[in-house]
């Protein structure tokens, strides 16, 4: 059978090759392939490990929430044999090991009541002014110049500041975390050279800082993890380094590509951010909010679901799957089955059947989506308002995308509009 990567044309002409230049440009021609004629697909990644790609709708769903599948590295078949390959952050680091997306169950049910607690949507609602706040200061820095490339100068620093704040981080050590969380995107998360510097560092800075801030609790994210407690169990200091880590790496890179995203599919679709732009002129923010779930279904930040591993044969969608094979949920071409959604290569703001996996399903659901919601809208609502001539600056043909395995997003956004005040 043809997979795609084979020069052979398929129904709907040549798929570009998973995980190549072109994929990553546009990989929804490669996912609807897959969706029709291999829904349950094993492929080679490029770092050589085996793994299945689960792209329809239905099946995607069911195995988000299969408790048959492992969040836990160690049962991959490979690293049974001691040479896991699969990449994960923090594999390499014992210490931060310990975090949400890489235990189950009662671990994972421990550490998410715990951190519950603290990370609660009462205080994400409390932090919107700073948000807005932190987008206002990064539109003035721009806003005069009439052009501007919105990933480097607004979707990249909004989140980091962002979540910096709300752990905590005084302000004169901000820009060395910009510098670390950069040095881990440029490089895709892989474990290795610089990214393996900026991990130890990040690790290194947040034991200190945690060890402080235990000496001397405020009203911070990390002060509340310290303080959280379940029937008398607090998280240990090595937990919170972890928990504090998964919060940076899980939310960052992840709102800088729905902010970068969500501003280039605008961009492209000038009838329906019109239609975005006139409901924000009328004060309708109930539209702001279905847009953004609908940036989110159309071109969301995250393309797979993090490891899952099988740790008993099982059937997916009709594919039988070994013990110890790695499953990997393609969100976004679940997003975009037809069988699930109407017209699903239609971006459609006001769409209201809209239950996409762009923050997954089941246990894993994610954490971070209410602080993610409230930066994804206020970040566009004000950058459309602020800047409301806002055009794309290039050939979109000369847009360049970052596609790691996990996440997809633009490199750069160069923009241009009317100079305002
Ligand atoms: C989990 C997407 C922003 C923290 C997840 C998962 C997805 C996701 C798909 C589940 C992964 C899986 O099942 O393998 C997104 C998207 C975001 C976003 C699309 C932005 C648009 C954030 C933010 C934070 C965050 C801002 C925190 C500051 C987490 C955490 C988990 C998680 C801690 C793990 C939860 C668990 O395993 O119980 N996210 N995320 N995320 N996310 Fe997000």
């Amino acid at each position: 059978m043809p997979t795609p990567g084979d020069s052979e044309p398929s129904q709907d002409g040549p798929t570009p090759a998973l995980f190549s230049w072109e994929f990553a440009t546009d990989p929804y021609p490669a996912y609807a392939w897959l969706r029709e004629h291999a829904p349950v697909h094993r492929t080679r990644l490029p770092s050589g490990v085996e793994a299945w790609l689960v792209t329809r709708y239905a099946d995607a769903r069911q195995t988000l929430a299969d408790n048959r599948l492992s969040k836990n590295p160690t049962h991959h078949a490979e690293d049974a044999q001691g040479k896991s390959r699969t990449g994960i952050p923090g594999e390499r680091n014992a210490g931060l090991m310990t975090h949400l997306l890489n235990i189950d169950p009662p671990d994972h049910t421990r550490l998410r009541r715990l951190v519950s607690k603290a990370f609660t949507p009462r205080r994400v609602a409390e932090f919107a002014p700073r948000v807005q706040e932190l987008t206002d200061q990064l539109i003035d820095d721009f806003a005069g110049r009439g052009s501007a490339d919105l990933i480097h100068e607004f979707a990249f620093p909004l989140p980091i500041y962002a979540i910096c704040d709300l752990l905590g981080v005084p302000s004169e050590d901000q820009d060395d975390f910009r510098d670390w969380a950069g040095m881990m995107i440029r490089h895709g998360g892989a474990p290795r050279g610089g990214v393996a510097r900026s991990v130890k560092k990040i690790r290194g800075y947040l034991a200190e800082l945690i060890h402080r801030k235990r000496a001397d609790l405020g009203d911070d994210l990390i002060s509340d993890l310290i303080r959280a407690s379940d029937h008398g169990e607090h998280l240990t200091e090595t937990e919170v380094v972890a928990m504090c880590f998964v919060l940076l790496f899980a939310g960052f890179e992840t709102t800088i590509n729905l902010i970068g995203n969500g501003t280039h599919t605008l961009l492209r679709e000038p009838g329906q951010r019109a239609v975005l732009q006139d409901a924000l002129a009328a004060g309708d923010t109930a539209l702001l909010e279905s847009a953004v779930e609908e940036l989110l279904r159309y071109d969301g930040p995250v393309e797979l679901a993090t490891w899952r591993f099988a740790t008993q044969p099982l059937t997916i969608g009709g594919q039988d799957i070994a013990a110890g094979d790695p499953v990997l949920v393609v969100l976004a071409a679940a997003d975009r089955d037809p069988q699930r959604f109407a017209d699903p290569d239609t971006l459609d703001l006001t769409r209201r059947d809209n239950q996409h996996l762009g923050y997954g399903h089941g246990l894993h659901y994610c954490l971070g989506a209410p602080l993610a919601r409230l930066e994804g809208q206020t970040a566009l609502r004000t950058l459309l308002t602020r800047v409301p001539d806002l055009r794309l600056a290039v050939d979109p043909a000369e847009l360049r995308w970052r596609g790691g395995l996990i996440m997809r997003g633009l490199r750069t956004l160069p923009v241009e509009f009317t100079p305002v005040g």
